[in-house]
């Protein structure tokens, strides 16, 4: 029988010293951080070991991981990846401020959504670009009027570069974005001369009632960026790789961030293994995450009904609208100081982040068991 990947033991994750096990105090069950409670599959592990034993510790070449990347993309989504387009980046967000630094310039504007995984707000900010934000709809979906009108904004009316960062699948939603949805974006980026960088780094955490579309796959596109990584999925943020992979007209741009900030060799094998030998490995953890994502939603809505929760299409994180609790704190306050569960503020995704809370899910139904209970628990009885 093959052993449950999310199982590992609440005193083992405590002796980690990652981000996500030494931010909180011992008592407290920390669900923030993208991170997931798993032990990285087998060949991975493999590939690390037979890599340092042979103390092959320099820098990385781009070959190997580009053709496993291309090999993954042709067969979980159909897609043929132009090699020739694509780069090595140290991370993704490092690949999206790369692009940036190129396709905009200090002072121009960098559109990005409302709600979106924080690092799209400080990035930009971090090159003295401004930030203009295009809400999404209340289903958490792109609102195609909104990012027109920010578009519109952050473009000057299609006379200044800008540039948009789109979370293709969305963190924090869950979402993931229709064709329709692409080719409607590509259509307002050409009318605005905006340059796209679609952030697809949860791609291959997406359940069984959605299909991921890379922004490259848009019919006809020529111009916009896609960034991928095995960090997600594989769980090996520690490991830091990415691949910048570039629309055809975008070959000027591409040659300006050649020779730019590169992966690590530790962080190319990790990802090379995944990509090339780990779909199995996936194709369980997305099976498990199914389940624990059918549980939260089952014992939150007997344990704490005020809290709305919808199943996330994609990711491992799920995006607790509190709004009904009447809490007088931030929610991920409150469940912090009463529940004793570390999750992640709503207001640090922006603006329409208030009264939310993101609660990562993976790992063990056991720890999740006790989470959905201590939520409940802390709240007042109606
Ligand atoms: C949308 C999104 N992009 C990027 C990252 C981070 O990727 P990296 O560590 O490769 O920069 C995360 C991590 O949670 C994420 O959710």
């Amino acid at each position: 029988m093959t052993e449950p990947i999310l199982a590992v033991d609440l005193a083992d994750l405590r002796t980690r010293i990652s981000a996500k096990w030494t931010a909180y105090d011992p008592d407290v069950i920390p669900a923030w951080v993208a991170e997931m409670d798993v032990i990285p599959a087998e060949p991975i592990r493999r590939a690390l070991a037979d890599w340092m034993a042979k103390g092959d510790t320099g820098y990385p070449t781009s070959a190997g991981y580009v053709d496993a990347f291309g090999g993954f993309a042709e067969r979980r989504w159909g897609w043929s990846i132009d090699g020739a387009r694509a780069r090595l980046a140290p991370d993704v967000m490092m690949g999206i401020l790369v692009v940036l630094l190129k396709a905009t310039s200090e002072g121009d504007a960098v559109v990005i959504n409302d709600p979106v995984y924080p690092p799209f707000d400080s990035f930009p900010r971090l090159a003295n670009r401004r930030v203009v934000r295009a809400a999404l709809t209340d289903a958490g979906r792109l609102d195609l009027e909104a990012l027109g009108a920010a578009f519109d904004q952050a473009s000057e009316g299609g006379r200044r570069r800008s540039a948009y960062l789109l979370s293709n699948p969305h963190n924090p939603t869950g979402v993931v974005h229709t064709p329709d949805e692409l080719a409607a974006v590509a259509r307002l980026a050409d009318e605005y001369g905006v340059t796209v960088i679609s952030d697809e780094v949860h791609a291959p955490v997406v359940y069984a009632e959605a299909r991921f579309t890379s922004y490259l796959q848009v019919p006809g596109l020529q111009r916009g960026f896609a960034v991928h990584s095995a960090a997600k999925a594989f769980s090996l943020a520690a490991l830091k790789a990415g691949v910048i992979l570039a629309a055809p007209g975008e070959d000027e741009l591409l040659g300006q961030i050649t020779g730019g900030p590169n992966a690590s060799l530790s962080g190319v094998v990790a990802h090379t293994a995944a990509f090339n030998e780990c779909e199995d490995w996936l194709d369980q953890l997305l099976g498990e995450l199914d389940k624990v994502r059918r549980q939260v939603v089952t014992q939150l809505a007997e344990r704490a009904p005020d809290i709305s929760v919808a199943l996330p299409e994609s990711t491992y994180l799920m995006w607790l609208d509190c709004r009904a609790l009447g809490l007088a704190v931030e929610p991920a306050e409150h469940f912090l100081t009463h529940a004793r569960v570390g999750m992640n503020p709503g207001l640090t995704f922006g603006a329409r982040g208030a009264g939310h809370a993101r609660l990562n899910i993976a790992t063990s139904p056991a720890i999740l068991d006790e989470i959905t209970r201590r939520l409940g628990a802390s709240l007042p009885l109606a």
